[in-house]
């Protein structure tokens, strides 16, 4: 069946927002789904819902043939998701595509992987059209170091581990291809950037594309979570550690060719994140 409609979940988000113009370049009418009516998307429908809402989310959803599932990490993530795939299946959404996360796994020790792994269990019973994209670790993360990283270093309880980092715009393009092209159901597409980067290797890109010194400090757990606390939520920044600590095993290092399989070009490395989003990272 051809898609015509695709609603966009997390419509103003990292992946969403880069997500949008993707599929209007396939051709495909996007409706973008955000809880706030002032955040409309130029030139595309906008539907606001909110997943707490499951009657926004069914007006939502009306007319739709196809689904991008997103939504930010929340202690109810799950809930939320399994809530939207059954409201879409209602619907009579054909295709449905959900963004997990990289090693997704109902055992795993990281809270956001097992919560991901349930939402996964749960699409695949639906009898939906369905694909899972789990990307690793955004490259687009990075920018929530930008502040330190301006005055020429950051830290994280990482070490020397590698890392395959996506670009959220891969992501994006990913995403647009499988909610557009044929031969995608019941497949699990990791999506991983060309090589895995320690963050020393990280630095030093950045470093190099806006031509200031910058050194990462691997930081112990604990102090980790001491600047953090009081920022963040005690279950994202217990979470975050959890993240991390998954990364410093080594777990996150698996390089995958999906992306290029997939849009028939090379994943984004570093040296293009760090050259488009350079200024990102210089002091204002
Ligand atoms: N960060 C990483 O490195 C990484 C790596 C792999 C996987 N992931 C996964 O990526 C997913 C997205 O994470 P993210 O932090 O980057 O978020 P995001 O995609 O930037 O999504 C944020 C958007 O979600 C919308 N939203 C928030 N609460 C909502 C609700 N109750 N109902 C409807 N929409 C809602 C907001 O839009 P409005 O304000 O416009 O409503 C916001 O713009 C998570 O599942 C995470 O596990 C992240």
């Amino acid at each position: 069946m051809k898609t015509r409609t695709v609603l966009v979940t997390g419509a103003t988000g990292t992946v969403g927002s880069a997500l949008i113009p993707a599929l209007q370049a396939r051709g495909v009418t996007v409706r973008a789904m955000t809880r706030n009516p002032d955040h409309s998307v130029p030139g595309v429908e906008t539907a606001v819902a909110d997943l707490q809402d499951p009657a926004s989310v069914a007006e939502a959803l009306k007319g739709v043939d196809a689904v991008f599932l997103n939504s930010p990490s929340a202690p109810d993530a799950a809930a939320l998701q399994i809530q939207f795939a059954d409201l879409a299946r209602d619907a009579g959404v054909h295709r449905l595509v959900l963004l997990s996360q990289y090693a997704a796994r109902i055992d795993s020790p990281v809270r956001f992987l097992r919560w991901h792994a349930e939402v996964e269990a749960h699409v695949s019973e639906l009898g939906l059209d369905y694909t899972v994209l789990r990307p690793n670790l955004y490259l687009q993360a990075l920018l929530g170091f930008a502040g330190t990283i301006a005055q020429g270093w950051f830290a994280a309880p990482i070490g020397d581990a590698a890392v395959s980092l996506i670009d959220t715009r891969d992501i994006a393009d990913t995403a647009a291809t499988v909610l557009t092209t044929t031969g995608h159901t019941g497949h699990t597409y990791t999506l991983t950037g060309p090589r895995a980067l320690t963050h020393a290797q990280i630095a030093y890109a950045i470093a190099y594309a806006t031509g200031r010194d910058i050194t990462f400090h691997d930081a112990p757990a604990d102090q980790f979570t001491a600047v953090l606390t009081g920022i963040l939520p005690p279950w994202q920044l217990d979470g975050l550690v959890e993240d991390y600590a998954h990364y410093a095993r080594g777990e996150a290092a698996e390089v995958h060719t999906c992306v290029t399989d997939l849009t028939g070009r090379p994943a984004r490395d570093i040296t293009d994140f760090a050259r488009d989003y350079a200024a990102a990272f210089i002091p204002a």
